[in-house]
Order: C-alpha cells, then sequence, then structure tokens
C-alpha cells in the first residue's frame, strides 16, 4: 500500500515561516515523523512538494496506477484551486486534506476549501500532528476497504 504526501506552496517555508501559526517544524520533520509513523502502520509513502498549482496537478494524474491514496496539505491552494479539485476527481484516488492550523478559526478567505468536497475527510489544526491523523485515517480507510 503506498501514500503519496502532497505539500503545497510555501510549506517548504515551514521552521521559519509565521512559527506562531504553523510551529517551529521543517518540513524534513514532519517528513521524517511520517516516516516513523508509516513504518510502524506498514505502509509506503512517497513525499511531494511544489509552489506551481500544475506540478500538483501533474503529480496527481501521474499517481493514477502508483499510489492507493493521498493526504495532501494544498496549503494557499485549497482556498482558489479548481484545478487541483478536478485533478483529485480525474483520478478518483482516495484523499485526505490536512491543514497544520484550523482554518476555519482564520480569515473568511482560508474558510473555504476546494478540495474538501472531493476529500474523504479534513482534518484541520492540529499542527504537525494532523500529518500523522491523515496518515492513519487514510491507512484505515484503504486497510477497511481491502
Ligand atoms: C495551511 C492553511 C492555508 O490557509 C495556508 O495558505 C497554508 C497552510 C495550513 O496547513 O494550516 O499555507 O494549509
Amino acid at each position: 500500500m503506498k501514500i503519496l504526501i502532497i505539500h503545497g506552496p510555501n510549506l517548504n517555508m515551514l521552521g521559519k515561516r509565521e512559527p506562531d501559526v504553523y510551529g517551529n517544524a521543517t518540513l524534513d520533520d514532519i517528513n521524517n515523523l511520517i516516516e516513523i509513523v508509516a513504518k510502524s502502520l506498514k505502509v509506503k509513502t512517497e513525499y511531494f512538494q511544489s509552489n506551481t498549482e500544475g506540478e500538483i496537478v501533474t503529480k496527481i494524474q501521474n499517481s493514477l496506477d502508483s499510489i492507493d491514496g493521498i493526504v495532501i496539505n494544498p496549503a494557499a491552494y485549497t482556498h482558489t484551486s479548481v484545478a487541483i479539485r478536478d485533478s483529485l476527481l480525474s483520478t478518483n484516488i482516495p484523499t485526505v486534506e490536512v491543514h497544520i492550523s484550523n482554518i476555519y478559526k482564520r480569515e473568511k478567505f482560508r474558510q473555504h476549501s476546494y478540495v474538501s468536497g472531493v476529500a474523504l475527510g479534513v482534518i484541520s489544526g492540529f499542527g504537525t500532528y494532523s500529518y500523522i491523523l491523515g496518515l492513519k485515517a487514510i491507512t484505515n480507510y484503504l486497510k477497511s476497504k481491502k
């Protein structure tokens, strides 16, 4: 079973970026933590970060035959990208949306997600642990489907 972890724009800046909102962990710290939990769950993972919408769309399209589930933090594209939503719909790969911050507690423009409507579910507001919850949720979903 292989899970793709997608990090959207500016998440490569974690650790430096607004630590009061996003914490001190870097993207490598988060991926290392996900890897430890993935091993304990006996699932394989692949990691992808991009600051470019089209690259994320292409990555999702190219995952059609190789990836069983996706955990995605679309970052700012959450609130703008019909293209990412459509790429998830076109591949139909089960997806969990995650956010470090609680987007529903923040500015109005962050309270709408184009991805949520095509995701299995959304985890938002648990800091780095949102990714771990997302990984556990997608793994549980895929294992229970088998
Ligand atoms: C984010 C929330 C988004 O609104 C923001 O644009 C991000 C990160 C989060 O993880 O809390 O870049 O997705």
